[in-house]
Parts: C-alpha cells; sequence; structure tokens
C-alpha cells in the first residue's frame, strides 16, 4: 500500500519541522548569502513579450474592493491584453521596490515568506492580439510584467484542452521553486512554499473577481499532468537550473462570456491527458536561467515530502455554472479593488496602541466563511476557486477589539465541525457568543483575559502577534482529512490556509490596518493551549492584524519606474 508509507512519510515531516520552545525545526544556521536564489525566473531564449502598464485609473477600472464579494456586481470585462495586465498586476506583479542603503528588493501584490517569492506563474491562452499571435504557453515574468512563450499551441490543440470549459477560459499554472525557501528555513520551507501557493491562489481568484471573470482549482489533475501541460519536465531546458515542482492549475473564465451560452451548463475541470502530451510534442522555447551560483543545498526531507504529497489522477469534477445572479449590482463605493491590492504590505511592527470596532472583526470574519453549504461555484470570492470541503478552523486572540472582551476565540469556518471542535478543546471553555455578533458567524468566546503575551510568545516571541488588534492560528482538522483524501492533501491544506491569509491582508487594508502572515510558531504549544491533543487538528499558519508602525530608514520606489522611464524616454 504505497499510500500508507506516503502518509507516514507527510506525516513524519509535519512532526519533524514542528518549531519547539526548546529547539527550532532544521534549518541552514548561517545564511549563504552568495547564494541566495534569485526570484526571478526566466527562460532565456525564450520571445518575451511585455503587457502594458496601466495607470490605476485607466481601463479596465477597478470596481469598488466590496464588490468583488456581491455576486454579480462587477460587468465582465472580455479577456484582452489590457485585461489579462490587470489580472497579473492585481495578482502576481510587482508592487513596488524598497529600499535602504544600496540595497534594494522588489514587493509583489502576492506576499511571501521572506520575501523569497517560490510561486511562478504559466498562463495556456489563445491568442490574443497584442502579446499572442496564436495560442501557446507563457511564463510569467513578473520583473518585467511580461509573458514569456514557452510552447506553441495549434489553435485546435488549445481548443481540445480547454473542452468543458466555458467560452474564453485560459488555464493558469503555478508551480513552487522549493529551494528559494530552503535556501533560508531549512526544512520547514516545504509549508512556506504551500502558503506562498494559497496566498497566490486567492490572489489570482481576486484579481479575476475585479476583472468579473471566474476562477477555479481543476482538482482531479494530475502533478504528472501538471508538469507536462507546464513544461516543469523537460529536462534540457533545465540543464544546470534549479527544477520547480508542479502545484495546480486553475481554469479562469470571463463570466459574461459564460452566461447565457453556458448558462446552467456544466463546467468539467479536467485535461484530456492525451491532449497534454501533444502539447509535450510541440515546438518548446526557452532555457530556465540558474537561480543560485552554487548546488542547492539538499534538504532531503523536502525531497520526500514532496515525493510523498504527489497528487495522483483523479475524476475530473463537475461543477454546474450559476445562472445570472438575482443580486442586484453592488453600489461602487468605497475604496477600489485595485487600491486595496496595490497597497497592501506586510506590517513589520505593531503600534500596540490601534483597535478596530467589533463590526470590522465580525465583517472580516464573515468574509473567511466558506459557506460549504453552498453549491462550489455559489460560494463567495475567494471560496468558488476552492471545489474541495474546507478543512480550517480560526482560533483567535483578540488583544483590542472595541466591544469584545480581550481572550481566546475561536471561529468554525464550517459550522459542520462545531461539534468536533468542541470535544477536541479544553472542556472549560465558555463558547459564548460575543456581543452583536451576527448570528450566522459561529464565532466563540472561549476564555475571558489578556493574551497579548501568550500571543507573542507562541508565535515564535514576535511581538506583532502580540500588539495589534487580534491575531490567530488557522487549525486544520489534520489526521482525518488526510487519511480520508491521501497525503497529497497535506498541499490544500497549507493553500487553503494561504488562501485565508490573503484575504485577511486585504481586509486589513480595507479596514485601515495591516497585517502580517506568520509561518514562524511554536506547533504544538499553541496546540496545548487550545487543548488539542494528538494529530486530530494542527494549527498550520499564524495571522496578525493591527496598527502598523513604518520603518522611516526605508524608501519605496515605484514597481516598473524603469520601465515608465524607459519608454518616455
Ligand atoms: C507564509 C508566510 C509566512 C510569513 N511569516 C512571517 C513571520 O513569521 N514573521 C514576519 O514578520 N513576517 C512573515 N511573513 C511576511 C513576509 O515577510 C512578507 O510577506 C514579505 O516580506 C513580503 O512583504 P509584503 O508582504 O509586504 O509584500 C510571512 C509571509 C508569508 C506569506
Amino acid at each position: 500500500m504505497p499510500e500508507v508509507s506516503q502518509l507516514e512519510s507527510v506525516m513524519r515531516y509535519h512532526e519533524r519541522t514542528k518549531h519547539h520552545f526548546s529547539r527550532y525545526a532544521a534549518g541552514p544556521g548561517r545564511l549563504e548569502w552568495a547564494n541566495q536564489p534569485d526570484p526571478f525566473r526566466r527562460y532565456e531564449g525564450a520571445t518575451l513579450a511585455r503587457l502594458p502598464l496601466l495607470g490605476a485609473g485607466e481601463a479596465p477600472r477597478s470596481p469598488s474592493y466590496d464588490s468583488l464579494f456581491a455576486p454579480g456586481a462587477v460587468a465582465g470585462e472580455a479577456v484582452t491584453v489590457r485585461t489579462l495586465s490587470r489580472f497579473f498586476e492585481y495578482s502576481l506583479a510587482l508592487s513596488a521596490w524598497k529600499q535602504v542603503g544600496g540595497t534594494r528588493w522588489a514587493l509583489r501584490a502576492n506576499p511571501s515568506s521572506g520575501n523569497l517569492h517560490p510561486t511562478e506563474g504559466y498562463v495556456l491562452i489563445g491568442a490574443l492580439p497584442g502579446v499572442a499571435e496564436a495560442a501557446g504557453l507563457f511564463h510569467y515574468a513578473p520583473k518585467e510584467h511580461a509573458l514569456e512563450r514557452r510552447a506553441d499551441c495549434p489553435q485546435a490543440l488549445f481548443a481540445r484542452l480547454m473542452r468543458g470549459m466555458p467560452p474564453r477560459a485560459f488555464l493558469m499554472g503555478m508551480s513552487s521553486v522549493y529551494w528559494r525557501e530552503a535556501w533560508k528555513y531549512g526544512e520547514r520551507a516545504f509549508r512556506y512554499c504551500q502558503h506562498d501557493a494559497g496566498h497566490a491562489l486567492a490572489a489570482l481568484r481576486i484579481a479575476a473577481a475585479a476583472l468579473g471573470w471566474s476562477a477555479v482549482v481543476l482538482e482531479g489533475l494530475a502533478d504528472e499532468t501538471i508538469e507536462t501541460l507546464l513544461g516543469l519536465d523537460r529536462d534540457p531546458d533545465f540543464a544546470g537550473a534549479e527544477r520547480e515542482d508542479a502545484e495546480l492549475v486553475m481554469a479562469v473564465w470571463p463570466n459574461a462570456a459564460a452566461a447565457g451560452a453556458q448558462h446552467g451548463a456544466a463546467l468539467t475541470l479536467g485535461l484530456e491527458p492525451e491532449a497534454v502530451r501533444e502539447l509535450a510534442r510541440q515546438r518548446w522555447h526557452g532555457k530556465a536561467n540558474r537561480l543560485s551560483p552554487e548546488a542547492p543545498i539538499p534538504w532531503e526531507i523536502i525531497g520526500s515530502v514532496a515525493a510523498a504529497s504527489r497528487k495522483p489522477q483523479g475524476e475530473a469534477r463537475t461543477l454546474n455554472l450559476p445562472g445570472p445572479s438575482a443580486q442586484k449590482p453592488h453600489p461602487d463605493a468605497g475604496p477600489a479593488a485595485g487600491t486595496i491590492i496595490r497597497q497592501r504590505r506586510s506590517l513589520v511592527a505593531c503600534d500596540g496602541r490601534t483597535s478596530i470596532p467589533a463590526a470590522r472583526l465580525y465583517r472580516m470574519l464573515a468574509r473567511v466563511m466558506p459557506r460549504v453549504e453552498e453549491e462550489v461555484l455559489r460560494r463567495p470570492v475567494p471560496w468558488d476557486a476552492i471545489p474541495w470541503a474546507p478543512a480550517m478552523d480560526l482560533c483567535l486572540f483578540v488583544h483590542r477589539v472595541e466591544g469584545v472582551e480581550p481572550g481566546l476565540y475561536a471561529l468554525a469556518r464550517d459550522p459542520g465541525r462545531l461539534g468536533k471542535l468542541k470535544e477536541s478543546m479544553r472542556g472549560e471553555f465558555a463558547w459564548e457568543a460575543p456581543p452583536g455578533c451576527p448570528v450566522d458567524l459561529p464565532l466563540y468566546l472561549l476564555e475571558r483575559g489578556d493574551a497579548r503575551q501568550l500571543a507573542a510568545q507562541l508565535s515564535c516571541h514576535q511581538q506583532i502577534a502580540g500588539e495589534g488588534a487580534f491575531s490567530l492560528g488557522m487549525i486544520a482538522e489534520f489526521r482525518e482529512t488526510l487519511v480520508a483524501h491521501g497525503p497529497w492533501f497535506y498541499r490544500r491544506l497549507f493553500w487553503e490556509a494561504g488562501a485565508i491569509g490573503q484575504l485577511l491582508y486585504l481586509e486589513a487594508e480595507a479596514a485601515g490596518v495591516r497585517a502580517t502572515g506568520i509561518g514562524c510558531f511554536f506547533d504544538d504549544p499553541v496546540h496545548q493551549v487550545f487543548g488539542f491533543s494528538g494529530l486530530a487538528f494542527q494549527s498550520l499558519y499564524h495571522f496578525t492584524v493591527g496598527g502598523a508602525v513604518d520603518d522611516p530608514r526605508l524608501t519605496t520606489l515605484p514597481a516598473y519606474g524603469d520601465r515608465s522611464m524607459r519608454r518616455s524616454a
């Protein structure tokens, strides 16, 4: 039974990469700065098509941030070179450069543990005037905001690959370079790469929503198929370069094109394996650049967990496309989605003062509710992109929320899991609804008290976890979920956690505060505080939200300043 040993391998990885008060998971100890991996992959020899840089006020204009979450409120844009440019701008593009002294580093729309950015993006798309004269597979190059043509795809083959998908659909693929995170974080790095993939997944879904597009993960695809589709298995193209591991593929489509023609129709979430092999036989372009001057340190356990959590071929899922929404268009009030997405940053220090009103906390938490009772494509953004049962709940440390007592809280994202949570957590917890909490938000006070020091201590002594308005641990229903689905589901738990994080980052910006993902926490001490024992529930990701203190030494530069200067020169 290979699956059993793979499951054991995943569990072993998880146990071994826990941080303990007495010892951190194994890392490199000392950073080899000279060997730091390049955060920008390029395919040398591949033609590069630059996407237009669009000003904030230029078409396509951003809808309001709130309208992204109101079904049918955003008018669907057609897929053009400009809308595709916005799609990447809002998801994987650079958002700024930071500078201190002679050092400069780029930030992106999507966050990343240690700003190391292991996630690479690919798009398989039909002919698009201005960027692709013919259909093909492209790699997204964030520094240039450009698409590199990796493979040609004859139109008939493209049509075959997209069979069962809505009109004008395209595919968005994602891979990880584990070495980018392992260089700094050693064995725990695989977890961070998966968090980052989840952040990118939600960033892409939210970017699509801003254009009136849908996006959903093709659940049944085997990693092997993704490797062939994205060309990750082409040994000569990676000779001497660090490899990328397959993560996921999403179908993206404009709702307007799907409405009418496809109303009520079924969407098949699969790809014909023979058509994917046919793509592999087409003309491919470019050779992957080397990211580190020296060979990567082989963190064997990362290789083992990556192998053990590979996704086998599953059934192609069929989802019903929702018909036109009954909801009235949402008033275009409040900050623009583009503004919120562009300004998203991690806080590096909290002011220890700023509070948020209870209503704001409830609204933020309502947005992370996946509403599992709905059909997948009727769930709210971004949860309609994840066609499997959500498995993460939240354990909160509330510090400064007006009208909500400080203390420990729990949010059952799937109300059906509430009973299990109660049974698994400390018997003395109160399970009281906080004042004014909407009846359909399963948020409960567990224990009153000042949890500031505790929260910071549990998050590797990081003050940001104790000095904000609130922080939290994302708790997975762990053992049962992995046993039920298989070891490959391990990655999906982290993707879901990353997606929660991405949404909370944006929610924090919309609330006038700021957030930070926290990958460093002491695993089992967190479980002890809430009373979880064994592997039934595991904390996979921490997060904090609060008032930010900026570092005055840093200068912020525009994301594509050089390119606009070159253009106007
Ligand atoms: C998975 C993940 C884990 C992170 N862990 C921490 C952490 O433990 N402590 C911290 O200060 N920042 C943490 N961060 C924030 C990153 O350092 C930050 O995203 C990165 O520097 C890029 O900056 P930006 O988010 O402002 O774009 C984490 C981010 C992610 C996505």
